[in-house]
């Protein structure tokens, strides 16, 4: 397979057609951006470690039934992924209040939830991904209401799968962030990214955040929280 011009150049990510249709190529920057892109930097070796991570996390999910786009890795940076269609939801699992939810609703950070909860925001840079609900995602169009039960589904069952697989190595999965595309054929797949860029990690003893927000914060060594998580998942610098 060969790879053809660039398509597309989001913030942390470069598309790539090929000589397959069906088929495009992922390229993983160490570019990082928060605040929509009002906040730039770049996290060394993030790349390859976004890359490899939810490479890594997709092939689980895919075993455990969950249908993903991920084909195959071809080096550290780059993949080869189904072309889908992005439907225009940011899917937003927590399992503890932080961030936006915390500051929205008034909970502190770190709060106790009654049960994990789901929200959708709207694909949309100029308009700084807003909140919205199923209604509204239905009203305009973004997805049918057939797609936002098989998205919840997949989206709590991706929940249970990797809030167990971090616990395995000593992490909380506090929150995180999906994107669903179809396919050619209209299969719904997870799609994006699965990495410390789009989810919250804090170490199960310590409390200590092991993902962007030491970036989007200052929290200082971004690069050492994506390392640690890296090799805690049994990956070393030589794989
Ligand atoms: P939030 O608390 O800022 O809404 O973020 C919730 C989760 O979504 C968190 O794990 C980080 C992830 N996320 C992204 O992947 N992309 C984004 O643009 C934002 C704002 C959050």
């Amino acid at each position: 397979m060969k790879q053809l011009e660039q398509m597309y150049e989001g913030k942390a990510k470069k598309v790539y057609a090929t000589d397959d249709p069906n088929l495009v190529i992922v390229d993983y920057k160490d570019d990082a951006t928060a605040f929509n892109g009002l906040k730039k930097g770049t996290i060394a070796g993030k790349g390859a470690i976004n890359n490899r991570m939810t490479n890594y996390l997709m092939k689980q999910l895919e075993e455990q039934g969950i249908p993903t786009h991920f084909v195959k890795e071809i080096d550290d940076r780059k993949t080869v992924v189904k072309k889908v269609d992005i439907i225009p939801l940011e899917v937003i699992i927590r399992n503890r209040a932080a961030g936006s939810f915390s500051k929205r609703l008034g909970i502190p950070e770190g709060s106790d939830l009654r049960c994990s909860t789901l929200e959708f925001s709207y694909k949309d840079d100029d308009l700084g991904d807003p909140l919205i609900n199923s209604y509204m995602a239905k009203a305009i169009g973004a997805a049918t209401q057939e797609e936002i039960d098989v998205i919840t589904d997949y989206a709590f069952r991706v929940n249970d799968l990797l809030k167990s697989f971090f616990k395995g190595i000593g992490i909380e999965l506090i929150d995180f962030k999906l994107e669903f595309g179809k396919t050619a054929d209209g299969t719904i797949v997870l799609a994006d990214e699965i990495s410390p860029d789009t989810c919250r990690y804090w170490d199960m003893e310590t409390g200590e955040h092991l993902d962007k927000d030491r970036f989007r914060r200052d929290l200082g060594d971004p690069e050492g929280a994506y390392k640690e998580v890296f090799a805690r998942m049994g990956f070393t610098e030589a794989d």
